[in-house]
């Protein structure tokens, strides 16, 4: 469907040309005065200069023109040149039945649908997840939901962090504890254990006790960096170490995530990149691209318009290990040949940024895809304690992400609670339910490049720009359309009907945005668009519901007309928080 703007702007347009002036000054915006107009063209401003006329007097000629419009139902030119518009009840309500019958709800598909590829979550194999990843997670699962409903074919890859020196560590600690396993033995040929040797919470464990000791020890550390490369260079015992650490993290992660309500179609690391990387380095060595520099080989990707230094891209240090940077370019090179996307995001921490302008030219310098193919750089701000600094444990530590999940739903179960009587079971799985989306509305309300401070007390909360008021919103109409239902009543073959209140009016007006929302959500990979929107909607809505009778009003058809706008309401909120990913439900 076409947006109510775009039809604003044809009927503007239409006007200005029949009243003599160039339609490229037809453009209609939102009013800034809601208490004056719905909508409002300024073109006649800046006509005035061309046309040597008035403002004023080419507003009253256009809006003279305005009269008879269907969709315009009340037109006035104010000084100093303004036109404002409201639209009519009767066109209003139109457009939100043609809404209303389309199961995208007026929201169109892409015409030219894109293969897009989103890098997010980034998690770090055999670490505990930690808040870090959780804004990275949150934010491209619902970037790639926005694409998705857009029509693009989307991709979502968690590119696991399994390339570094923690598996060199992993390795080291191991072989320390027990020296007689297989994988440490170089004459092995035998075939390895199918069983990891160790279990997630072993794994958590051998980790953080071999980071601390490397730290420490010299020799030890020394011993991790030489496991790491053996491990990078092939030595089979230790790949089929890494195989188990992938294979017992990857489904601790599965399960943490899923908890999250994300889901990745890819789980692909960093070491799959690997096996491109020789080829790689010696193109782009051939092509001319890299050259050595104190003995590592480097790519120049500084452009004269730089404000601030870009330093060369390294490819491979000069004892010939490869880095952050190698691994990246590699898997741009994978993700070249097996999906040949149109464009790749990357939701990381804003901080990284550098490494990716860096990773981003050098990969279009030499070639590792078209000219045509878009990078996006999707950096969010860091997520602050009360303190304003980044968040920490009680105890000044780095919160576990399933801890910080853990409070959130115990500070919401105590609020259900509070506010109606549940069973426990069922005031478990909502408080699970509304946790999850206080959670996420607290990161996504926010625009993701800025810092936000979590705060418990005030995600959770029923009042104010939270996820538990959207949630209470929608909830609140379900139990109005079961009532309805109850009463027997079928509103068959009932419409919306045009507004009969301010109020009424200002639901409908906000509930026809829907479609121009999405459409910037998705140009601006902006998932706070789309939270700033159903705020507006639930407010609107609730002004709305405090002032009309709905299962009380007497006329019958009054009663179906709302039921079909409340009908739409519900679902025009659960499609917004479908791509911001949770859910509502049932009661609360
Ligand atoms: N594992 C990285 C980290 O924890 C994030 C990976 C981001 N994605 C990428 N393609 N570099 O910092």
């Amino acid at each position: 469907m076409k947006k109510i703007q775009e039809l604003l702007d044809a009927e503007l347009g239409q006007a200005f040309r029949a009243a003599g002036y160039d339609e490229k000054y037809a453009r209609s915006a939102l009013s800034n005065r809601p208490d004056l107009c719905e909508y409002q063209c300024n073109g006649a401003m800046a006509a005035a200069k061309e046309y040597h006329k008035a403002p004023i007097q080419i507003a009253e000629a256009v809006a003279e023109q305005l009269k008879g419009s269907k969709l315009i139902g009340d037109v006035q030119a104010v000084k100093p040149g303004f036109i404002n518009m409201k639209l009519s009840e009767a066109s209003l309500s139109a457009y939100l039945n043609e809404m209303r019958m389309d199961e995208r709800l007026g929201c169109e598909k892409a015409q030219q649908p894109k293969t897009i590829i989103i890098d997010y979550g980034g998690p770090n194999v055999a670490k505990p997840l930690h808040v870090g990843h959780l804004r990275s997670a949150i934010i491209g699962e619902s970037v790639k939901r926005i694409e998705r409903f857009a029509g693009h074919r989307v991709i979502g890859d968690v590119h696991l962090g399994d390339w570094g020196l923690q598996m060199g560590l992993i390795i080291t600690e191991l072989k320390e504890r027990r020296p007689e396993l297989p994988y440490f033995d170089e004459a092995y040929e035998g075939e390895y254990p199918a069983e990891a040797p160790f279990t997630i919470t072993e794994l958590e464990e051998i980790y953080p006790t071999a980071s601390a000791r490397s730290k420490e020890d010299a020799d030890y550390k020394e011993a991790a960096m030489q496991a790491t490369f053996e491990l990078q260079h092939g030595r089979r015992g230790y790949q089929a170490l890494l195989g188990h650490i992938l294979n017992v993290s990857v489904s601790d992660l599965k399960r943490n995530y899923q908890n999250l309500n994300v889901e990745f179609d890819l789980w692909k690391g960093e070491s799959d990149a690997q096996p491109y990387i020789p080829d790689m380095v010696q193109r782009m060595r051939d092509e001319g691209h890299a050259y050595l520099s104190d003995g590592a080989w480097v790519v120049d990707v500084k452009e004269e318009s730089d404000t601030k230094e870009v330093p060369p891209c390294m490819l491979l240090k000069s004892d010939g290990a490869s880095l952050y940077t190698t691994t990246d370019l590699a898997t741009i090179v994978e993700r070249e040949k097996l999906y040949h996307p149109d464009e790749i995001i990357y939701v990381v921490d804003k901080r990284q940024e550098m490494h990716f302008i860096q990773v981003f030219r050098c990969a279009k310098k030499c070639g590792l895809v078209g000219e045509d193919t878009k990078f996006t750089f999707l950096g969010f701000g860091t997520m602050n304690g009360k303190d304003g600094k980044p968040f920490k444990t009680r105890e000044g530590g780095v919160m576990r992400l399933e801890y910080l999940i853990q409070n959130i739903n115990e500070e919401m179960l105590k609020k259900i609670q509070q506010s109606r009587p549940m069973d426990d079971r069922e005031a478990d799985k909502t408080a699970k339910v509304v946790g999850l989306a206080a959670l996420k509305y607290g990161d996504l309300s926010n625009q993701a490049s800025k810092d936000y401070i979590f705060d418990v007390d005030r995600f959770t909360s029923s009042e104010g720009n939270t996820g538990p008021y959207i949630l209470y919103t929608i909830v609140r109409i379900k139990s109005i359309l079961k009532k309805y239902a109850e009463t027997g009543e079928k509103g068959e073959g009932a419409i919306i009907r045009p507004a009969s209140s301010e109020s009424e009016k200002a639901l409908q007006l906000e509930l026809a945005k829907l479609n121009g929302v999405m459409e910037s959500a998705c140009e601006e990979y902006a998932p706070h668009r789309i939270c700033a929107y159903i705020y507006d909607l639930a407010n609107a809505f609730n002004k709305f519901y405090h002032e009309t009778k709905i299962l009380g009003a007497e006329d019958r058809e009054a009663r179906a007309g709302w039921i079909e706008l409340l009908n739409l309401t519900k679902r025009v909120l659960e499609v917004c928080i479908d791509v911001l990913g949770f859910a509502a439900p049932e009661r609360m």
